[in-house]
């Protein structure tokens, strides 16, 4: 008589053990600075509402400088941002009956029609520390009271100082920057593992500018060492992983003879990639030599992300200004923003559904490509600043 033998469960599910930070934080991760708008979206004298990790947040531009406050007026709860009603440039007013906020402190200055008013003073929505820096517009999300305040440059990438060739660091001067920003239907984390991850190199093996370029793309890297991903973790600095492909950690697949496909291309293109928290991509020598794109993975609610995409390099005069605006209007713009990047929005939004409503943190079956996405959800669980909730009536499925 055979033994009875217990039938195998299914793996247990993955959400949990070494990562569950992660898992809890579909709205994001709070207390770190985000990029909301392009300065240019801010003209003078202007409002324009943003939405992170739940926040809705007015942006409001007086006398040059930006200020970020609550888009919920205290009155009767409309966005403030809904309507423009600039009338001075002091205060943020709300279009529906006149309640004129300060725009330092959120207090509650005066009523348009009700300048007596006993709630004058007494009233006030919460500001939001603001930095504007290198044509971006970047606002602290989070608590209120988070002290002391980290600095910008500890949500940015490193500066590279590793490689005798360089690349551009955000806050340097002299650079040309352009890019883009736009509404990703995907939750933050989809886009933040599609961005850093080596394993979907093959979206991309057939892209216009991989093409145009004959880049060489390998079919997948592959992880043989610990050494393959370091940790990057500076005192009061960025918290981040970086692929070290050049340095002996990956093999290179360039053909699968099973699935009948070779990698092509000629040119031996030097790119490395890191990234960092709260979700910042850098990726160096890209699209050009010298070149450096950065890639945020904002969260706006639980289902959608603001992703963002700028490219910088170095310009000192007016002639090389004019080259890169030149680069950036036939190369960079029809090529990377456009035609590269539109394959990994579609890619992150193609995952949504999974992970939203079919359970996928659980059900995934992550294979030896996924040793980078790991390493990520580890190190953003160990070192975010904290885990955002829902706001007040929303729940969170994942
Ligand atoms: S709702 Fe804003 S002033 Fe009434
Ligand atoms: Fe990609």
């Amino acid at each position: 008589m055979s033994p009875v033998r217990a039938v195998k469960q299914s793996k247990p599910p993955a959400a949990g053990r070494e990562y569950q930070p992660y898992l809890e934080a579909a709205w994001g991760f709070k207390n770190h600075w985000y990029p909301a708008l392009f300065s240019h979206e801010l003209p003078e004298g202007t409002l324009r509402g943003v939405t992170i990790a739940g926040h809705e947040i007015a942006l409001r531009r007086a006398k040059g400088k930006v200020y970020a406050l609550s888009d919920e007026c205290a009155h009767r709860g409309v966005r403030i941002s809904a309507r423009q009603m600039c009338l001075n440039d002091d205060h943020l007013t709300c279009w529906y009956h006149g309640f004129c906020y300060g725009l330092e402190d959120g207090v509650l200055k005066t009523v348009v029609g009700s300048p007596k008013d006993p709630l004058i003073g007494k009233v006030r929505i919460r500001t939001y520390p603001v930095e504007e820096r290198a044509t971006i517009i970047f606002i602290f999300v989070g608590d209120e009271d988070y002290q002391p305040l980290p600095p910008l440059t500890s949500d940015l990438p490193i500066r590279i100082t590793d490689d005798p060739n360089p690349t551009p660091y955000l806050l340097d001067d002299d650079l040309f920057i352009c890019g883009i920003h736009g509404t990703a239907k995907s939750n933050w984390r989809l886009g933040a593992e599609n961005g850093f991850d080596p394993g979907h190199v093959l979206i991309h093996w057939d892209n216009a500018i991989v093409a145009a370029t004959d880049s060489f793309i390998p079919l997948g890297f592959h992880p043989t060492s610990p050494d393959s991903i370091k940790v990057i973790d500076e005192p009061n600095g960025p918290k981040g992983l970086m692929n070290m492909y050049n340095a002996g950690g990956y093999e290179l697949i360039t053909e699968n003879q099973v699935a009948g496909i070779k990698s092509r291309g000629r040119n031996h293109h030097y790119v490395r990639t890191s990234f960092y928290l709260p979700g910042c991509l850098l990726v160096e020598h890209w699209p050009l030599t010298n070149w450096a794109v950065y890639g945020w993975f904002v969260p706006t609610d639980d289902q959608h992300h603001e992703y963002w995409d700028i490219a910088f390099g170095v310009c000192h005069t007016e002639e090389e200004r004019k080259e890169a605006q030149f680069k950036h209007e036939k190369m960079f713009k029809p090529l990377h923003f456009e035609d590269f990047y539109s394959n990994d929005i579609f890619a992150r939004e193609q995952m949504e559904r999974f992970y939203r409503e079919r359970d996928g943190w659980n059900r995934e079956q992550l294979c030896e490509l996924d040793t980078v996405v790991v390493a990520w959800r580890k190190l953003a669980s160990r070192f975010n600043r904290g885990i955002q909730a829902p706001p007040a009536g929303r729940n969170s499925p994942s």
